[in-house]
């Protein structure tokens, strides 16, 4: 069977301004908190991206009357009907979970299957099902995966997350906003996207406070209302276009992004002797390969180093001289991309599931690759743009599931790459 692939003739030079698109991870936490209003809510900003495709499929299959117009997305929930969510548009995603807790706080019932995503590792719901069963919800799951959430009197409660999850602070959020009574989370996530979710909430008539803290307030209301919101600008897109940009840039600029969510990430470019200039909302990335210095890396729960970004970054080490050691202590195997990269030529070595030593400087040359997950198929793209000769990088939909149109936008600064099918 053919199927697609991404091919990049690697070494050439990018240069010229690259725009930053709306927050994937903000946006498909913020489309299921949609179905919590009564009326009309508008989203601007929001990415092109298969994801986005699969819950705007969720969100009709549920009865809401949706509108797409370049970047804006209009929903109107009014003729909603809770309908179960089976389909294989659920499994397209890790994020249609965040049905679990919009449909639960709006209906007290939801049947819905196991969500889908990337594999990292083992990726359980535990948090999110216990923080819905203390509102007072009641969770069976069937054999084939089905759950069931039900109840008759949603009402607050006191949660205290074991771990600062992401998925589980935004879910139990969207189940609380409308139970009786408050809510408070304790070790709740404090990503941006989180407070983009709430901002967003709190636009439809919610209230809560603490977002962007380790402890999160939510005083149920009784309903919520249409507004208009606008994405945050993608951190995790931007640390990627500054990765390619320290490896491939002669002076690109990266706009529309808050310098402040990618703290972590500068400061580690900053370490290898990447020169780059904050100006306002955007990063002018000054780009010299030939010095960079290895670096140590260890992904945290935000403001600490994304985990989204240690698999790009990686690709980058290939071309630091010296070792350089990443670990990763949100996922368990997330470090598939290593053994592509050094199909590539790069010298990686995983010692243990969670932590790989790359050895530079290697250079990197063309050849057919695999993305295996979203964030290795970034870090391919990046080897991709660095290495000799030609890379195709197979399971191009993990790709499209999260980045809007990179190719499009790194052809725009002079890359070549083109998509094409190929025999298996
Ligand atoms: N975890 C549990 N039990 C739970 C929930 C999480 O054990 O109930 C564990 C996970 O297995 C994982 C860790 O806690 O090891 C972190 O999980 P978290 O819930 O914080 O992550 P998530 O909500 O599943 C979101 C992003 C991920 C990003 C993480 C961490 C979305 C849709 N996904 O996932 O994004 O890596 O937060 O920042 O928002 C990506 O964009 O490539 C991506 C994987």
């Amino acid at each position: 069977m053919a199927k697609e692939v991404i091919a990049i003739e690697g070494g050439h030079r990018l240069k010229g301004t690259v725009r930053i698109s709306g927050a994937k991870n903000a946006t498909v936490a913020l489309i299921p908190a949609i179905v919590l209003a009564e009326d009309t809510v508008k989203v601007f900003g929001v990415p092109e991206i298969s994801d986005v495709d699969a819950l705007v499929t969720l969100l009709e299959e549920l009865g809401c009357k949706v509108e797409a117009n370049e970047d804006t997305l209009s929903v109107d929930p009014s003729a909603m009907v809770n309908t179960p969510l089976v389909s294989s548009a659920v499994d397209k995603l890790r994020a249609s979970y965040y049905f679990m807790g919009a449909l639960l706080g709006r209906y007290g019932d939801v049947t819905i299957r196991m969500p889908g995503g990337c594999y990292l590792g083992p990726r359980p719901i535990d948090l999110h099902l216990k923080g819905f069963e203390a509102l007072g919800a009641t969770i069976d799951e069937d054999e084939d995966g089905v759950y069931h959430l039900h109840a008759d009197h949603l009402h607050g409660a006191h949660i205290n997350l074991d771990f600062a999850s992401v998925g589980a602070t935004i879910n139990i959020l969207l189940a609380a906003v409308r139970a009786d009574g408050r809510t408070i989370i304790e070790n709740a996530a404090k990503e941006p996207e989180i407070i983009d979710v709430v901002n967003l909430l709190t636009k439809m008539g919610a209230k809560i406070r603490g977002a962007g803290t380790d402890t999160i307030m939510i005083d149920g209301v009784d309903s919520l209302h249409g507004t208009t919101h606008e994405i945050i600008p993608d951190r995790i897109e931007a640390g990627t276009f500054l990765i390619i940009a320290a490896a491939m840039g002669n002076m690109m600029l990266i706009q529309n992004v808050i310098p402040q969510h990618l703290d972590a990430l500068l400061s580690k470019l900053r370490e290898m002797g990447v020169g780059y200039e904050i100006i306002g909302d955007s990063i002018l990335v000054y780009g010299n390969i030939k010095d960079y210095k290895p670096v140590n890396v260890k992904t945290q729960i935000y403001p600490g180093f994304a985990t989204d970004l240690q698999q790009p970054l990686t690709a980058l080490l290939t071309q630091a001289s010296g070792k350089s050691k990443v670990q990763d202590t949100i996922y368990i195997e997330r470090f598939a991309h290593c053994e592509q990269l050094n199909k590539m030529g790069a010298n990686i070595e995983t010692t243990g599931k969670n932590f790989c030593e790359v050895n530079g400087i290697t250079p990197l040359h063309g050849t057919r690759v695999e993305a295996t997950d979203l964030r290795c198929g970034a870090a391919l793209i990046v080897a991709g743009l660095i290495a000799d000769g030609v890379t195709e990088i197979e399971n191009v939909y993990h790709i499209d599931r999260g980045y809007d149109n990179i190719d499009r936008k790194l052809i725009a600064m002079g890359a070549h790459i083109s998509r094409y099918f190929v025999e298996d």
